[in-house]
């Protein structure tokens, strides 16, 4: 009994961590800080393809935290940072499914100060 709790923990706790992955949190949203860029990202779907998009951000305020939400239902993409990130003024994002033939929609969400 004991055994089949913690395998049915651990199994919660991976398909937890599945659900999480696709999206990217970053950094706390703080009073005073503001909104620097706030877009929604998408594509559709190829036939036999994965879709990729970047978001590349930069600005003149330090960057505090950083959002991509995964929209699509079933949460099949990913979110990556290749360069810049928190407390620089800029961020590169790479968005990309992990399914083929799924498509892609992430918001993207960077505040400042
Ligand atoms: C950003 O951070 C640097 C180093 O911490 C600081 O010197 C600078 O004043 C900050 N810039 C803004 C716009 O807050
Ligand atoms: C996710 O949902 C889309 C649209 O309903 C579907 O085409 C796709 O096959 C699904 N992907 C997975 C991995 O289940
Ligand atoms: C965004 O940055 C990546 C490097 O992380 C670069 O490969 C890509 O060309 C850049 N895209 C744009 C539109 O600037």
């Amino acid at each position: 009994m004991a055994k089949f709790l913690v395998a049915c923990v651990v199994v919660a706790v991976a398909l937890f961590g599945l659900i999480q992955a696709s999206d990217l949190i970053l950094g706390t949203v703080n009073p005073g800080d503001r909104i620097l860029y706030s877009q929604v990202t998408a594509a559709p779907g190829i036939p036999g393809g994965l879709v990729s998009r970047n978001v590349n951000y930069s600005g003149i305020y330090n960057i505090t935290a950083i959002r991509a939400y995964d929209r699509t239902l079933n949460r099949t993409g990913q979110a990556h940072m290749t360069g810049g990130g928190l407390y620089q003024r800029y961020v590169y994002l790479a968005l990309q499914t992990r399914f083929v033939g799924n498509a892609l929609d992430y918001l993207v969400e960077i505040y400042g100060r």
